[in-house]
């Protein structure tokens, strides 16, 4: 097969990260006999640099039309002030996952069982091991709602709407219930129902999808207690849907119980196949330039790209396999080190030469 993937390198450590996983998916393109033909697009701060905008209407154009997008991580401190902020990097993520409606954001967590040390977890915590899927909502809430500034008495006042329709909530109940058939046949719903009228719509929506999706154990769960479970009990857990803000939170809540967060991936899916696939950690300006980054969570990413976007199902199986073995064997980036014997600490560069030896 042939298939056009547009790259977002961004900023930070997003270029060594994503060259790791464009090497990673190389491999895989000369074993299975495909080619994947890469197109660059600059996005966030570097884009800011040379354009004077977080992406060009040429880069977003570029980004839609093409198979799926990868993307490493953008942003930095450089541009945190003086960027007017309307043209700051995260707009162009936004506008992207809006632009594409990639509305449906599944960030599964995973705790590999190699790095069960690296949990800041207790083993009682996490004895029920955690895979969870969280499945967040992307193009709307808070995040899109009206944004504004303004005088009220003489004071400075700012609000943000958090925004739902039916329609919104109903799409990516169906995700999330198609998503469990496929795995532990659970769904929590999370909302703060005892607040918001945003929520009461969700939960209302979430039953009426519950009742049709008989098979699946549904459960509704507050946002405030939910941060909670995730930390004393993760293993209840499959699959959590919520939404943009929440899901936000949660997801880095539930990554670091892992042990890094720099070992997950994620992937932004619209209705079609097309998709944008990143890990969901940031751009960390303060390691940019060593390779010492771990880039495991962006060719899980490339994996979850080959799975979903281009249903390369075995292929997708072989660099989640090669990560694993790579791990067993006991190589590690600084971040996922720990303490434990027997660990071999490799670059970024070298990790991403070990998963492809094992493809
Ligand atoms: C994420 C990030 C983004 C978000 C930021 C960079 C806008 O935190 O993908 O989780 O809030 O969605
Ligand atoms: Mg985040």
């Amino acid at each position: 097969m042939k298939k056009k993937i547009t790259v977002l390198k961004g900023d930070g450590i997003g270029p060594e990260i994503v060259d790791e996983a464009l090497k990673v998916l190389d491999k895989i393109g000369g074993k299975y006999g495909h080619t994947f033909e890469k197109v660059f697009v600059d996005m966030g701060g570097c884009s800011i640099d040379k354009y004077g905008v977080p992406i060009t209407d040429e880069g977003l154009e570029k980004c839609k039309n093409c198979d799926s997008v990868l993307l490493g991580a953008v942003g930095g401190p450089k541009w945190d002030t003086g960027v007017d902020p309307s043209k700051r990097p995260e707009k162009a993520l936004l506008k992207v996952r809006s632009e594409l409606g990639l509305f449906a954001n599944l960030r599964p967590t995973k705790m590999f069982n190699q790095l069960k040390g690296a949990s800041p977890l207790k083993e009682t915590g996490i004895k029920d091991g955690l895979d969870l899927m969280i499945v967040r909502e992307l193009t709307g809430g808070i995040y899109f709602g009206e944004h504004k500034t303004f005088e009220v008495d003489g004071e400075t006042a700012a609000s943000d709407l958090m925004y739902y329709t039916e329609h919104e909530i109903e799409r990516i109940g169906r995700v999330a219930f198609e998503t469990a058939r496929k795995r532990g046949k659970k769904v929590h719903s999370v909302d703060k129902a005892n607040v918001l009228d945003s929520s009461k719509l969700w939960r209302k929506v979430m039953h009426r999808l519950a009742e049709e999706y008989s098979d699946v154990e549904y459960s509704d769960i507050l946002v405030d207690n939910t941060a909670m479970q995730l930390i004393r009990n993760p293993g209840q857990f499959d699959v959590i849907v919520t939404e943009n803000m929440f899901g936000d939170i949660l997801s880095d809540e539930a990554s670091m119980l892992t042990g890094s967060i720099g070992m997950m991936p994620s992937a932004s899916l619209s209705s079609g196949t097309l998709g944008m696939y990143e890990p969901i950690h940031g751009s960390a300006p303060d390691i940019a330039g060593q390779n010492i980054a771990n880039p495991l969570g962006t060719i899980l990413s490339a994996a979850m790209m080959l799975r979903y976007s281009f249903d390369m199902i075995e292929e997708a199986d072989a660099i989640e396999k090669a990560v694993d073995e790579v791990l067993t064997e006991g190589y590690r980036t600084v971040d996922i080190a720990g303490k434990d014997e027997g660990i071999t600490k490799v670059s970024c560069s070298e990790m991403g030469d070990l998963v492809c030896s094992k493809i």
